[in-house]
């Protein structure tokens, strides 16, 4: 019996011929860094160098968060055991979720939420931020990508809005995270300023990405935190051990400039 053809619009694969999105791997390679290479994979085309920089800004902003990230531990935990690499970066990954690194989509949704309310009644963004809060606050709900155990104002958040400006994307959805943020402390009589997922969620928003494909920024990001935490995890410290995830001391090579 035959077998159905079916079509993809990713990558061809021929003898000795590689092509993503109709680029051939080998001269993407040395040419094209991983975030224009990723920008490329899910949507189809390249972004210039500025993009490109900004995609891989966000990735390196995700890249790790010590040891004390519930991701981390959980990848320290299944080390511990005994698993094996993958086991311990699937224990982690599967620890991404709302209200940690998986905040990205929500804020999207969220920023987007705040835009159309603001067009649809012709008012301002505060008028809509506030209205969004409102809902929110009468429903239960935190509003994903603000708020952080340990930053008050982090540093990644500032860096990547500027990559942005330079990178010419869209200012709108970072004017609605400044009318959400004006808006919680109207609400809760403090500053809750937008956290590093926040500020992914509303760029990759500017930059036109799907939803459903946000949150995997993070994921793809913090793999490679996983992997090194679970390894000194594995080299270092005694199989089996409780691991109290806020008692650790850093000893790593002291603060340095590039
Ligand atoms: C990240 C987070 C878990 C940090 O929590 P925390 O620092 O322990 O904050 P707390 O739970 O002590 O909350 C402090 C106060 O701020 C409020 N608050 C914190 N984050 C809030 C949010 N995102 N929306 C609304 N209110 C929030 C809490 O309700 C609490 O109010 P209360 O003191 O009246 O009870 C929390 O801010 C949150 O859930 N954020 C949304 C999810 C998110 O963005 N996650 C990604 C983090 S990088």
């Amino acid at each position: 019996m035959g077998q159905d053809t079916w079509n993809t619009a990713v990558t061809s694969i021929a003898p000795n011929e590689i092509r993503l999105r109709g680029y051939r791997i080998d001269e993407l390679m040395g040419r094209v860094d991983f975030g224009r290479a990723l920008y490329l994979l899910l949507r189809g085309e390249l972004p210039d160098e500025r993009v490109g920089r900004l995609m891989t800004a966000m990735l390196v902003s995700s890249i790790d968060h010590g040891p004390g990230a519930p991701s981390a531990h959980a990848a320290r935990c299944a080390a511990r055991t005994g698993a094996s690499l993958n086991a311990c970066v699937a224990s982690g990954v599967l620890s991404i979720n709302r209200f940690h690194g998986g905040a990205i989509e929500d804020c999207a949704r969220a920023i987007r939420e705040v835009m159309d309310c603001a067009d649809q009644q012709k008012g301002s963004l505060d008028d809509a931020a506030d209205e969004l809060l409102a809902d929110y606050k009468a429903r239960k709900v935190r509003i994903a990508g603000y708020g952080h155990r340990v930053h008050t104002a982090d540093p990644r958040t500032a860096r990547l809005f500027e990559l942005a400006a330079e990178a010419g994307v869209s200012s709108r959805e970072i004017e609605v995270c400044q009318a959400l943020e004006r808006g919680l402390e109207r609400q809760l009589g403090k500053r809750l300023p937008i956290n590093v997922d926040g500020a992914i969620g509303a760029l990759l928003l500017g930059m036109g990405f799907e939803f459903e494909v946000m949150n995997g920024f993070f994921i793809l990001a913090r793999t490679a935190g996983l992997i090194a935490q679970a390894r000194e995890e594995t080299t270092r410290e005694r199989k089996m051990r409780n691991i109290a995830p806020g008692a650790h001391r850093y000893d790593g090579p002291p603060a340095r400039q590039l």
